[in-house]
């Protein structure tokens, strides 16, 4: 299944869920394993980026039950782990290795980390530097601190950490780290990031305190074990919320998705460009879990960046795509940490929606997009990066002729299913086609 072909689609009218959230499901597994007892974690993400957290656990002495591909039952061990007795492999994923890091610099042995070709280019350096203040030995085998990464934990003291990037793996790794610390910890961000370690660790009853941009952590605090139901990812909801918004007439249902507060900013953005958007939450306990409802429409083009940028970090490659399709032009600003994800996601979103006939400038830090511009297929590379995958997926949905993305296996780190979801949405799509969006009259 390495390359997907991918042809126009007319109006989407279905609904679905999509698979766990991946964040959550991070930090599901390692504070259930830090817990005093048995946690049933559901809705677990079974994508090979959360199971490499699973396979970590293991290594660190956690017994883990599958009870079925997407339940869990974590035996936690009121925060003993043992020696791992081999390095512990992260794959592809940066949330492993990074909050990795925190957990075991407060062990009281060493671990050696290691990753894919393209973790093994990301840097670790954010991590480094609050874990190493706090007293951990924090070295990289790659230059200019790329993993490799070898920690020798032991004894931590607190620290007041003012991060320089809103990264929520950073702030994840010093709070996990300062559960392992004598006193109390704190984390401060220049934006807010994702709150899903907070709120776990509420939920898990450690108490975090929170003041504006500030999290503190007491260490020494046991998580209480309790069951823990993952909501459905809204970074994967993202790729079929684009196709909905842009297409008028479309209707999208996603049920069970997470609606936390800090990730909903895709929809705040489609809201902007002129799709319907509601969002209905039916449960709060943990995270907020709802409902998506999108109406498609005539998108135009808008302007993202500063605070709302960590809010929307993995759904800017689909923006992107949707920005193309929008009449107007949309400026990408304040995102230069894209540059440092699975790829340098400027550079691949710009480099496939140029041949795709877009008209794309690449910025330091963003792109400029003067979206109306009809698209047609093309042959895309997916850089290794599941994102720029699916994103380039949904694409193709708008272009004239045949879209061809290869690399495509990336996409089993977040999405395992996406394109067999995207089969299943065409055989439903709804009668004849309707025009398609370059055809459509402006509004
Ligand atoms: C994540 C945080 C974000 C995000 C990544 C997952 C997390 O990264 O892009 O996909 O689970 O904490 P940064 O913390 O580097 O911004």
């Amino acid at each position: 299944m390495s390359d997907w072909k991918i042809r126009r689609a007319s109006t989407i009218q279905t609904e679905l869920e999509v698979p766990g959230d991946k964040s959550i499901s991070h930090r599901a597994v390692m504070l259930a394993s830090m817990s005093n007892g048995t946690c049933v974690i559901r809705g677990f993400l079974a994508s090979e980026d959360c199971l490499c957290t699973v396979a970590a656990m293991r290594a660190l002495g956690i017994e883990i039950e599958n009870a079925d591909e997407t339940t869990l039952i974590i035996h936690g061990k009121r925060r003993v782990f043992t020696a791992p007795k081999t390095a512990i492999d992260c794959g592809n994923s940066g949330t492993t290795m990074r909050l990795l890091a925190g957990l075991l610099a407060g062990q009281p042995f060493r671990s050696r980390l290691t990753g894919d070709p393209s973790l093994s280019k990301r840097p670790m350096r954010r991590v480094m530097e609050p874990l190493s203040k706090m007293g951990a030995k924090l070295s990289t085998e790659g230059a200019g601190d790329r993993p490799p990464l070898v920690i020798e934990g032991g004894d931590l003291q607190p620290i007041d950490y003012l991060s320089p990037v809103a990264s929520a793996q950073v702030k994840s790794a010093v709070l996990l780290a300062g559960m392992f610390a004598k006193g109390k910890t704190s984390v401060t961000e220049p934006t807010q990031s994702r709150n899903h370690t907070e709120r776990m660790l509420e939920y898990f009853l450690v108490r975090p305190q929170k003041v504006d941009l500030t999290v503190s952590i007491h260490g020494g605090q046991t998580p209480e074990s309790r069951d823990f139901q993952v909501p459905g990812d809204i970074s994967s909801a993202a790729f079929w919320l684009v196709a909905a918004a842009a297409q008028p007439r479309s209707h999208l249902l996603v049920k069970n998705v997470g609606l936390n507060e800090t990730r909903t900013g895709v929809l705040a953005v489609l809201l902007r460009m002129g799709a319907k958007v509601n969002e209905i939450v039916e449960n709060e306990e943990g995270e907020p879990i709802g409902v998506i409802e999108v109406r498609g429409a005539r998108l135009r083009g808008t302007e993202i960046g500063g605070k709302e940028i960590p809010n929307v970090i993995d759904e800017l490659p689909i923006l992107a795509v949707a920005a193309a399709l929008a009449t107007g032009t949309t400026t990408i600003s304040d995102a230069g940490e894209l540059r440092v994800k699975e790829t340098d996601r400027l550079a691949a979103i710009a480099t496939n929606l140029r041949a795709m006939g877009a008209q794309v400038q690449e910025t330091e830090d963003g792109l400029k997009i003067a979206g109306g511009v009809p698209l047609h297929g093309a042959k895309l590379d997916s850089f290794g990066d599941h994102r720029i995958a699916m994103a380039f997926a949904i694409a193709g949905l708008f272009a004239e002729g045949e879209t061809i993305i290869t690399n495509t296996e990336c996409v089993n780190t977040s999405y395992p299913g996406f394109y067999q979801t995207l089969e299943r949405i065409l055989k439903e799509v709804p009668g004849k086609q309707t025009p398609v969006i370059s055809s459509l009259p402006q509004q």
